[in-house]
């Protein structure tokens, strides 16, 4: 099976950072890019740290920064959960992979002109390198295969009672992406909140004993602090590896495709996914969202790419 191209959008962010790493090591997929985005980090901060998992990986591909601000010109970090730098808990080493001269759009762009064949988006922060993309590219719209992004639910939020965080911080670019009539799939924290890193998961960390390995305990056992801290989770979801398991093994979750619009208006509710499960309001169903995960098959994969990326000396 030929491997399936893919640009992550991403925000790094500690679950961002696994995803990186699932993305660049599962032999299904072929990571063609990187792009940054603010969201959990300023984006000086989140594109530094894309640079530095990508070298303790020895990751090669091109990264190019994005969208400091969401479209309506907002910004804020996601300190209290990732950090000061965004991606605390561990020593990083210093980036060797270089940053694109290009911006965030201008390398999806270019990315997708050079393909020969379609290549599938995954978007694992704020949607506004996306949206500005679809709406400054439209005639490279025919060359995106889908989207995968993390984002949204179907019921309660995280960064306010009814928003998730990385549709909240640019309702508006999710508004383009849910209008634009590409393949969508939603990964919401109903699905999200399934991939739990439990302490089985830790002991199986612990047991690989490679610098990567050792790294990632350090990241998670930071992430996994501030979530229980803030959101009383003793076993912190790992959000944003799930859309790129899926891409791996759609098996992984289980999607219903239903009509999937963001309030934009509202005073309480402005960044919430509407999410219309029994079809109530009648529109047309424009996303798969993925409701139900694989635990056991989602960690075979995410431990996988982990013990693959172990730097040989
Ligand atoms: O709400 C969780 C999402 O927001 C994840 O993608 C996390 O990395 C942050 O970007
Ligand atoms: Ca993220």
């Amino acid at each position: 099976m030929k491997p399936i191209p893919l640009i992550l959008d991403c925000d790094p962010g500690h679950d961002d950072a696994l995803a990186i790493i699932l993305a660049a090591k599962n032999p299904a997929l072929k990571l063609i890019g990187i792009t940054t985005v603010s969201g959990n980090g300023g984006i000086a901060k989140v594109t530094l740290n894309a640079r530095r998992i990508a070298t303790l990986v020895n990751l090669h591909v091109p990264i190019a920064e994005g969208a400091g601000k969401s479209i309506l010109g907002e910004v804020e970090e996601a300190t209290d959960i990732h950090g000061e730098s965004a991606l605390d808990g561990a020593e990083l080493p210093e980036p060797k992979v270089e940053l694109s001269k290009l911006h965030a759009v201008d390398l999806m762009a270019e990315l997708l002109r050079d393909s020969n064949e379609k290549v599938t988006i995954v978007a694992t922060g704020p949607l506004t390198n996306v949206a500005l993309f679809l709406k400054m590219y439209p005639a490279l719209k025919e060359k995106v295969n889908e989207i995968v992004f993390m984002g949204g639910s179907a019921t309660r939020g995280n960064r306010t009672p009814f928003a998730e965080f990385n549709i909240w911080m640019d309702p508006e670019a999710a508004d383009v992406v849910l209008r634009s009539g590409l393949p969508l799939t939603m990964c919401g924290l109903d699905v999200t909140h399934q991939a739990l890193v439990t302490k089985e998961i830790f002991a199986k960390l612990e047991s690989m004993g490679t610098s990567v390995s050792k790294t990632i305990i350090g990241l998670l056992k930071f992430f996994a602090k501030t979530y229980d801290e803030v959101f009383e989770m003793p076993d912190p979801p790992l959000h944003d590896p799930v859309a790129v398991a899926l891409l791996i093994d759609r098996s992984v979750v289980k999607c219903r495709k239903v009509n999937v619009q963001v309030e934009l208006t509202g005073t309480l509710t402005r960044g919430a996914t509407v999410v219309d499960l029994h079809d109530r309001f009648g529109a047309r169903a424009n996303c798969e969202v993925a409701l139900e995960l694989d635990f056991k098959r989602f960690w075979e994969l995410m431990l996988d790419a982990i013990a693959q990326s172990a730097i040989t000396k």
